[in-house]
């Protein structure tokens, strides 16, 4: 992405954008030596075809730094004019401290200020954008928001439910003031905590300390999910989420070029564009390829649409999302 020469006030968005996924791909065809599944029910249920597994070796920080980097070389922002790094993920590199801290560290960013968004699942990013808008209009001059998720580390290997659905990857945007961003039109956020425990990892937590025990019964990664519970309400609040944000641009969903939502199911997908009145071809897919990455999910299909020539100057483009808590949002940005 270009900077703008000049910079000019009331822009605030987008002025680079990366990602990053690992190297190795896991078939569906691979997941059969390890639960009672098939290729056939994974991609008629979700249309996951593949997913990227990070190496032994890497942990959270490593696709962290990596998204960063890009998206700091497309922002052309050497990290020292970096004032502020956000990160959301549920796969934290360790328990405490949190994985702000070592990207801060990794990108040798000694004076930048950082925190994680924790535990909003996939709507994470989207929360993290809203933040680091506010954090720029509030006077930073450049944020780093990294959504980053090693899903496949922490869950259940064994829970055929849950463990076909994800995969690993991190995306990465620098949100500032320049007259060449892509401009963040507007943003909304919703959240039912009434349904906290639909989709949920409990134990670590004051709930459900960590102990002999839980660790004997696999609990640290059991991940709870009321599949259809989640499914419906995805659906539910993702096209809500679409129509507030044009509301509050407004906006209407034929100026939109393309929505980018979150990639968790082909189905899901399907359902908000049929909900919504949208052709399928205004709706950017890749969970075919990636599976579920939580809250990198939006910024790797949002580089990789932009990549794929699916948005120009001008374009309107809708992102929307739903995780545990349940939180859900959406953002709309103009390119
Ligand atoms: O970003 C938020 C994260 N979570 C999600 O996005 C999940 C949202 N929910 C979904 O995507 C879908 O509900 C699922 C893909 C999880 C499940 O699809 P479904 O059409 O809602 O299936 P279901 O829950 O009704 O289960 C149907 C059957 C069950 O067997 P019985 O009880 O009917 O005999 C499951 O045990 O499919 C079984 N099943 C599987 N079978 C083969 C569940 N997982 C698998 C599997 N392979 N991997």
């Amino acid at each position: 992405m270009e900077r703008g020469k000049e910079e000019a006030p009331g822009k605030v968005g987008l002025i680079g954008l990366g990602a990053y996924t690992p190297d190795r791909i896991m078939t569906n065809e691979e997941w059969t030596r390890h639960v009672d599944t098939s290729d056939e029910w994974i991609r008629s249920r979700t249309g996951i075809e593949r997913r990227r597994i990070a190496a032994e070796d890497q942990t959270t920080v490593d696709l962290a730094e990596q998204a960063a980097l890009r998206a700091l070389e497309d922002a052309g922002l050497p990290i020292d004019e970096i004032d502020e790094i956000i990160v959301a993920t549920d796969t934290p590199e360790v328990y405490i401290p949190d994985t702000s801290a070592f990207l801060q560290h990794r990108l040798q960013a000694p004076n930048v200020s950082a925190f994680d968004l924790a535990g909003s699942g996939c709507a994470g990013f989207l929360q993290a954008l809203d933040v680091a808008r506010s954090r720029v209009l509030g006077g930073r001059q450049h944020v780093l928001v990294v959504g980053v998720e090693l899903l496949t580390r922490l869950m259940n290997w064994k829970d055929r439910n849950t463990c076909v659905l994800f995969g690993d990857a991190a995306g990465a945007a620098v949100v500032a003031r320049s007259s060449s961003a892509v401009e963040i039109l507007s943003a909304t956020a919703g959240t039912d905590g009434s349904k906290a425990d639909v989709l949920a990892l409990e134990m670590g937590g004051t709930r459900t300390p960590f102990s002999e025990e839980g660790a004997r019964l696999d609990l640290h990664h059991d991940i709870v999910m009321k599949g259809r519970e989640v499914f419906k309400e995805a659906v539910r609040r993702m096209s809500q989420a679409a129509r507030e944000v044009l509301e509050q641009a407004g906006e209407t969903l034929d100026r939109v070029s393309l929505v980018v939502p979150h990639q968790a199911n082909r189905r899901i997908i399907d359902a908000v564009a049929r909900v919504l009145g949208l052709a399928s071809d205004k709706v950017f897919m890749n969970v075919q390829e990636f599976g579920n990455t939580g809250s990198a999910s939006i910024p790797l299909a949002l580089v990789q649409a932009r990549d794929a020539g699916r948005v120009r100057t001008g374009d309107l483009v809708l992102l929307t999302s739903f995780g545990a808590g349940f939180h859900w949002g959406a953002t709309l940005l103009q390119f």
